[in-house]
């Protein structure tokens, strides 16, 4: 991964205009199965989640692997997907060999983007973790061997890239967006927001309770402490700390 790579241009999208006329199934549809998706296809989607989502144990590992692995075409047959994990729009979803979905996870991969949230060669995700790509072209992509805490969140708005190798420990925020809020006559909610992405290198460990906010890029080899708010660029080899982080040593 190139985390020298900075951040695109920053974006501006008000989603609420943008989707403003369509009805309140067609929205249905496209949050849940995505946006061409047919009526077909959600009454499809429905009966399989339906079936599949609370069967205990390892009889419900081995049926949503066959059943995933046959509906949903990114879907690698040695990933496994626990119990009640929430899947919309699964078909833009891409699990590789050896990812592990513990229970209660919610992939929410509505976006235009094909491969909306992309979790590659055995990394793992633990309860209750949330992954949203964000509409309307956001992806999030997990590099292998990488971990992600209980009760993480992570937004891909902008574009969210994680490296391979990294740790991230529970109840972090990482949100490549942020609302706009210049206009002083309009609450916010009305204005929008902007997406810039986040970039995260390779070998990294994200303490306990941390926020990064968009727009930053984490070098490889960092370290960054519990409970930090990361709200500018890390470079390589450092580890970063408090709120706001700033960089306590140097690891070379
Ligand atoms: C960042 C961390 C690895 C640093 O550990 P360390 O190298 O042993 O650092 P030290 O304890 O020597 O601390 C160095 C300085 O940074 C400060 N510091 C360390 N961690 C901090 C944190 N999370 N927030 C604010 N300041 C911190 C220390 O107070 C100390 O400051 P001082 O020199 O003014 O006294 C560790 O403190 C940490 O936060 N680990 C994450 C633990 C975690 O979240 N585990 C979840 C399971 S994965």
């Amino acid at each position: 991964m190139n985390t020298e790579q900075k951040p695109e241009a920053q974006k501006h999208y008000n989603i609420s205009k943008e989707y403003s006329v369509e009805s309140a199934l067609r929205r249905y549809i496209r949050l849940t199965v995505g946006e061409n998706a047919s009526l077909f296809s959600l009454i499809w989607h429905e009966l399989l989640l339906g079936f599949c989502l609370y069967i205990p144990g390892l009889p419900g590992l081995a049926i949503r692997n066959l059943l995933y692995t046959i509906c949903f075409p990114h879907f690698h047959r040695k990933a496994y997907v626990g119990r009640q994990v929430t899947l919309r729009c699964p078909r833009q979803i891409c699990l590789d060999s050896g990812v592990i979905i513990d229970d209660e996870v919610q992939l929410i991969a509505t976006s235009r983007h094909p491969h909306a949230i992309s979790i590659n060669k055995d990394s793992f995700l633990r309860s209750h973790v949330m992954i949203n790509a964000g509409s309307p072209e956001g992806f999030v992509s997990i590099g292998e061997r990488t971990g992600i805490g209980q009760g993480t969140i992570l937004y891909g708005n902008g574009g969210l890239r994680i490296g391979n190798d990294v740790l991230i420990a529970g109840h972090c925020f990482i949100v490549a967006s942020s609302h706009a809020y210049e206009q002083t006559y309009m609450p916010i909610n009305q204005q929008g927001y902007t997406a810039q992405g986040i970039t995260i290198g390779n070998n990294v460990w994200i303490g306990a309770g941390v926020t990064i906010l968009d727009g930053i890029s984490i070098g490889d080899n960092v370290i960054i402490g519990a409970n930090s708010v990361v709200n500018k660029s890390v470079e390589a080899n450092s580890t970063v700390a408090g709120s706001p982080a700033r960089q306590i040593k140097r690891t070379t």
